[in-house]
């Protein structure tokens, strides 16, 4: 094959996966077998490891993504990404209408359309090939995220011939279908990690990965409904997307024109039930004014077009019967009542568990064993009971009695005054709530040890730690015996938490977790006592005298040191090494004089850190970017910060070169 007929040869062959691709995914009538759509990208693989030279971004190959890891750029949107005024109420859709009319010459037209409920997304198309690909972010610019995109199958990369114009943009929903959705979150859950609160989250998620291969297998969907551009040639928003279907775009079939506030409201009540039968979550309806010079007319506001509304669906409600109740202890020893339902369907999900909030709730309600109750769900992930149903209550039901035990230690509960919850106060000893004080401890702004929350529970579980200090004692040959864990993560954590033994005193003492003893009261406490047995020590009009700290907390620290077996603790954290007591002088060195630094985007270490240590070394650390900033430090997702300043062409370092400057200005400092 020579490289013209490759060349030929290669455009075919993406013209068809194109094609198939639409009538697949966007169309739902494939046209050929698996197999065989299989065999063309194949080919066109084999085309384009012979002739490398011909891969280019737009080629179906391309959309298992590349493996490079970036950081997003930011980029300005053309045209504002305005979101939508919403309401729940039909009389606000009737105020709507008659703005509309009050405002406009002649009668307007409406588009209907489903409100999806996803992740907002900007295309924009060169010669009819995706160009770029930009999220929402703060409206004006936002994240461009054109790989992890071109990894969606419904988006078209290359548009077949036809009369688009030359550039354009159009927006849509970025979706995760409720079967993706849910498979996604039983991997998550079976490999140890939170699971996405609703589909929103994980395709806002998803499309923020840094590897696009990985977003490959999300099963992500996108819908198209708004097209933007100079000189679009249509008059009215029901064919600009009516076209961009026939361009290949996904657009919602269910958009419908209508002309009374009656329409609107019967296309709503009809969706409000239907939209139970669609793959994606859907929130709502979006009423537009079809014709673009009414649009015009009509303009926008700061924040969204005066043309368009929303009309958000009320939470989905369901019945079922209550079989059991459980109580969850959690990391504080706080009490949760969860009930356990015969399954259902709600919102596109089984739902087989609902939050039932506290004693008083339950009482409130009055729910009892075996009601039938109603279940909501709305955008969060555990749906609630919010009622009962009387009339089907059985004859015999008595009111439900409420725990008086910790069911995980049997410690006879408590309820402070003023609380809505019970509590287990045998903090010391109950399983949760030591592994909760572990994960306080480990966590990032306490002693920042690299370890996620499911590892914290297997070293608890398998009994390799049963207090923060026994985390000094691992070895990496512990590690590696349980779980199958590789030479590397062994290795990374060990190391980890031999790093953490740095972390400065009032840190540590925040990691302690020491009830009421927060971030701030900990800084304030090591500022004005020289270490821990000095605290330990101090009496409580000692205490007192230290800025923000009262009776209630004062009185905490001194239970918290009386009693023996934190005191042993204390000691055995210190023989690891652990700092137990300040840093005595505040300024290390004045290589960042005269330096404004700005910190933007996620570092490997709190912000705190890098602002202390630039303070340390005499440089000065602003909110925000100013004519007087001179370094931006910025670390992943820089967000608006580092658009700016970019813009205002400022010195951008990220944590290697921060590192590296300031290793140099001391040096200078030295010579
Ligand atoms: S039109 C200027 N149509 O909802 C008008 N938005 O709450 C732009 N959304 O920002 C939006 N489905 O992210 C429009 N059929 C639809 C939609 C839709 C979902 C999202 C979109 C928008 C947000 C507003």
């Amino acid at each position: 094959m020579t490289l013209h007929e490759a060349t030929e040869r290669a455009a075919r062959l993406r013209a068809a996966i194109e094609a198939h691709n639409r009538h697949y995914y966007v169309e739902n009538k494939p046209v050929i077998s698996d197999f065989e759509y299989d065999l063309l990208l194949q080919e066109l693989a084999g085309v384009e490891r012979l002739f490398p030279s011909l891969v280019v971004a737009t080629s179906p190959t391309q959309r298992v993504g590349s493996d490079s890891t970036r950081e997003f750029a930011q980029v300005a949107h053309r045209y504002a990404m305005l979101s939508l005024g919403n309401t729940y109420s039909t009389d606000e859709i009737r105020d709507f209408d008659s703005r509309i009319r009050r405002t406009l010459t002649d009668e307007p037209e409406y588009v209907c359309e489903l409100k999806f409920d996803g992740t907002a997304i900007g295309l924009t198309y060169v010669n009819g090939r995706l160009h770029q690909a930009v999220t929402r972010g703060d409206g004006e610019y936002g994240d461009e995220v054109t790989a992890n995109v071109r990894t969606i199958p419904s988006i078209p990369q290359q548009l077949p011939a036809g009369e688009w114009p030359q550039e354009f943009e159009i927006r849509g929903e970025i979706l995760m279908p409720f079967h993706a959705f849910e498979r996604l979150n039983g991997e998550r859950i079976a490999a140890g990690e939170p699971p996405f609160a609703n589909p929103r989250n994980a395709a806002a998620g998803s499309l923020k990965l840094l590897d696009s291969r990985m977003v490959a297998h999300r099963g992500l969907d996108c819908f198209l409904y708004y097209l933007l551009g100079e000189n679009l040639p249509f008059d009215t928003h029901f064919d600009s997307l009516r076209k961009a279907a026939e361009w290949g775009f996904r657009v919602s079939e269910q958009m419908t024109k209508c002309r009374t506030v009656d329409e609107i409201f019967a296309f709503i009540r009809h969706w409000d039930e239907a939209r139970k039968t669609l793959p994606c979550a859907t929130d709502g309806v979006v009423v537009k004014v079809n014709s673009f010079a009414q649009q015009r007319q009509l303009g926008l506001t700061a924040k969204s077009p005066r043309w368009a509304t929303a009309f958000k669906f009320k939470a989905e409600q369901g019945v079922t019967e209550l079989l059991s109740i459980d109580f969850q202890v959690g990391r504080t020893g706080a009490i949760t009542p969860v009930a356990n339902l015969q399954p259902l369907q709600l919102a596109g999900t089984t739902v087989k568990r609902a939050s039932l909030h506290n004693a008083d709730q339950i009482a409130l309600l009055d729910i009892r064993l075996h009601d039938m109750v109603v279940v909501e769900k709305g955008g969060e992930i555990i749906p609630k009971v919010v009622g009962v149903d009387r009339a089907q209550r059985k004859a015999d039901s008595r009111p439900f009695q409420y725990i008086t035990r910790c069911p995980e230690c049997a410690t006879p509960l408590v309820r402070d005054e003023g609380e809505a919850k019970h509590y287990c106060p045998n903090d010391a000893h109950c399983p949760p709530q030591i592994l909760g004080k572990i994960l306080h401890f480990v966590s990032r702004r306490a002693m920042n040890i690299n370890a996620g929350e499911a590892t914290v529970e297997m070293l608890y579980r398998e009994g390799l730690i049963k207090d923060v200090a026994d985390l000094y004692l691992l070895k990496k040959e512990d590690l590696r015996h349980f779980n199958n864990w590789g030479e590397k993560s062994a290795e990374n954590l060990v190391n980890s938490i031999a790093a953490s033994v740095q972390t400065p005193f009032a840190k540590t003492l925040y990691a302690l977790g020491i009830r009421y003893v927060g971030e701030t009261t900990a800084k304030k406490l090591a500022d004005a006592l020289p270490s821990i047995d000095a605290i330990a020590q101090a009496g409580p009009d000692e205490l007192l005298t230290v800025d923000e700290i009262g009776e209630r907390i004062a009185q905490s620290i001194i239970h918290y040191f009386a009693d023996p077996s934190n005191r042993a603790l204390i000691a055995r954290l210190r023989k690891a090494g652990v700092q137990m007591a300040g840093n005595p002088p505040a300024t290390r060195s004045d290589a960042l004089a005269g330096m404004v630094f700005v910190i933007t985007g996620t570092l490997s270490r709190p912000r705190e850190d890098f602002k202390t240590l630039i303070e340390q070394h005499g440089g000065r650390v602003a909110g925000d970017v100013s004519a007087k900033t001179t370094h931006l430090l910025a670390g992943l997702n820089g967000g608006s910060k580092l658009a700016r300043a970019k813009k205002a062409g400022m010195k951008i370092v990220n944590e290697k070169e921060y590192s590296e400057l300031l290793n140099n200005e001391m040096n200078n400092e030295n010579k």
